[in-house]
């Protein structure tokens, strides 16, 4: 089956057995779930159930859908997504964001971690994200276009909602938590960047340096989906740098997860 015909097959499968299409798609990132605590769930479905999604691989969680409310706002939550360097092609990580598209949403809010480059950034600060740099090997445009869903050159003059990021900006300033407005650099990864990896993204214009979110953006915004992104850093990579474990990140990413949540449910819950 054609890949435009997939994403209609899995959003008809989740259509029949959603009572309410959802106005607000969330994708969380490792150790970022705690928003779901926060939804009432009216709906789960496990990525393995809906035909053509993929399915996320064992390192972290069973993915699925959670499909709900936020205080009045019907949303959908992706609890799990799919990164490039677990061995996805970009089509297959962008493929839930296309199905929450042709469901409905009409703003899509991203959470990750991310390692600050910027050295007035400390951990467990929030970035919002403001622009990026795609640095990824493969882009999930490629390949025929899908005119029914959007434009071959898509424009990328505002990639991140400037509205949104307002707004985001004004909630935040009651909180503990520093929050950042700034550039977000996406690489392939799995590993972390060397010392001089981390320079070069410094002096390219990067604030904070992640493995995903850039595919899922292009994809929104080709698609004319607004969207906003915010980056919980989860280390610092400038001046004596540290070595970190992915125990490290939880860590620092469990500290701001507080803060985040609330950043991205007020921003839907008063989006009018
Ligand atoms: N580099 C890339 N991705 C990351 C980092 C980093 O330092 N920290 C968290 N995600």
């Amino acid at each position: 089956m054609e890949y435009l015909e997939q994403i209609k097959f899995s959003a008809d499968f989740i259509q029949s057995k959603i009572m309410e299409s959802p106005k607000y798609g969330i994708i969380l990132g490792t150790g970022l779930g705690g928003l779901v605590d926060e939804v009432d769930v009216e709906l789960e479905i496990d990525y393995e159930e809906i035909p053509h999604f993929p399915v996320s691989t064992v390192e972290f969680h069973k993915g699925k859908l959670i499909f709900g409310k936020l205080g009045d706002k019907s949303v959908v939550v992706m609890k799990g997504r799919f990164h490039f360097y677990e061995g996805y092609t970009m089509k297959e990580v962008t493929f839930p964001v296309r199905v929450m598209k042709l469901l409905g949403i009409e703003k899509l809010f991203i959470s990750n971690a991310a390692g600050a480059l910027n050295s007035d950034y400390g951990k467990s600060d929030l970035m919002i994200l403001d622009d990026h740099i795609n640095l990824q090997t493969e882009n999930p445009l490629v390949g025929k276009n899908l005119d029914e869903l959007g434009d071959r050159f898509p424009d990328m003059s505002q990639p991140y909602d400037f509205s949104l990021i307002d707004r985001g900006l004004k909630i935040s300033k009651s909180f503990d938590t520093k929050v950042h407005r700034g550039v977000y650099v996406g690489v392939n990864g799995p590993n972390l960047e060397t010392r001089a990896e981390y320079k070069f993204l410094r002096i390219i214009g990067a604030d904070a340096v992640g493995m995903s979110t850039v595919p899922e953006n292009i994809v929104a915004r080709q698609m004319g989906v607004p969207v906003f992104a915010v980056s919980v850093l989860t280390d610092v990579c400038y001046g004596e740098i540290e070595k970190v474990s992915i125990e490290d990140i939880l860590k620092a990413a469990a500290k701001a997860e507080p803060d985040m949540t609330k950043l991205i449910k007020e921003l839907i819950i008063q989006d009018l």
